[in-house]
């Protein structure tokens, strides 16, 4: 492994690490020499994650990130980080005149205010180290929107904006916050999606991408480039990972 994008020594902890683009961030980061705290909701798919985890000295923790209120106690519980991969999520297809206020609630609560909300219990009880990394996980539709995806669009343009100043604040202590902005990547997610989008949409999406649909390495490839020291000089910054 290059040693410019080691992760030995690292702690880093990964949201959403029972499925798609956090799982695999949790593999190939333990495989790149981290050490892992990984949570989800699914205890049986968090053990089976910690299975497949490289080296020792890996930890979980099973939470619902909807229960702000728990995450003082958390972060507390937590050792100090060397990085953070904001990677649990939902997604949801809705046209406009169809929005509720309960739709918005529960897209922006999962998407926007637990990344927020745990970002700042982490801060306020020190757990993130100077020099550390953090990651959202956003994504290309806040570019290229898609039919019925305003609110998703609009919970992932507001955390690319969060972000921003995060960088911002957190620069003094050398702490980097980027984004990451994939395309369609074959997960669960893009599974379900296909329960409410056609296969023909689907098809269509991935035809007009040059290198068509991603992988989920693909994905955890950038975010270990951005937990490594071979980012130091990178904060405030999207990558779109869009297959061209
Ligand atoms: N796949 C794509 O095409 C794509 C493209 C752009 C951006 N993204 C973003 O990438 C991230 C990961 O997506 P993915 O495709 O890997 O999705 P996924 O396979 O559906 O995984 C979603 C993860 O979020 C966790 N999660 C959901 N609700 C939760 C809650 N209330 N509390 C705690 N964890 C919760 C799930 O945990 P449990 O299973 O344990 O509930 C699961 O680990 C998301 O933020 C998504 O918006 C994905």
């Amino acid at each position: 492994m290059s040693e410019t994008f080691s992760l030995n020594g690292k702690t880093i902890l990964v949201t959403g690490a029972t499925s798609g683009i956090g799982k695999q961030c949790a593999i190939d980061l333990s495989s790149s020499g981290a050490k892992l705290v990984v949570t989800g909701r699914d205890e049986t798919r968090l053990n089976e994650t910690m299975a497949l985890l490289k080296g020792e000295g890996h930890n979980f923790f099973v939470a619902d990130l909807l229960d702000f209120d728990k995450f003082a106690s958390i972060a507390e519980s937590l050792p100090v980080l060397d990085g953070v991969v904001h990677s649990a999520g939902i997604t949801g297809h809705l046209p406009a005149k169809f929005i509720g206020k309960n739709d918005i609630s529960e897209i922006m609560q999962l998407n926007y205010m637990a990344p927020v909300l745990l970002t700042a219990a982490l801060l306020r009880k020190k757990k993130i180290a100077n020099k550390a990394s953090i990651v959202f996980l956003s994504s290309i539709t806040t570019k290229y929107p898609y039919y019925g995806g305003a609110l998703y669009g609009s919970s992932k343009a507001a955390i690319e904006a969060y972000s921003r100043v995060l960088s911002i604040e957190l620069a003094a202590k050398g702490i980097r916050s980027n984004c990451v902005s994939p395309s369609f990547v074959r997960t669960p997610m893009v599974d379900d999606a296909g329960k409410t989008i056609s296969n023909d949409v689907l098809e269509k999406f991935e035809k007009m991408m040059p290198l068509g649909f991603g992988e989920p390495t693909d994905v955890s490839n950038a975010i270990l480039y951005l937990l490594s020291d071979a980012s130091k000089w990178v904060t405030g910054s999207n990558m779109v990972l869009g297959g061209g």
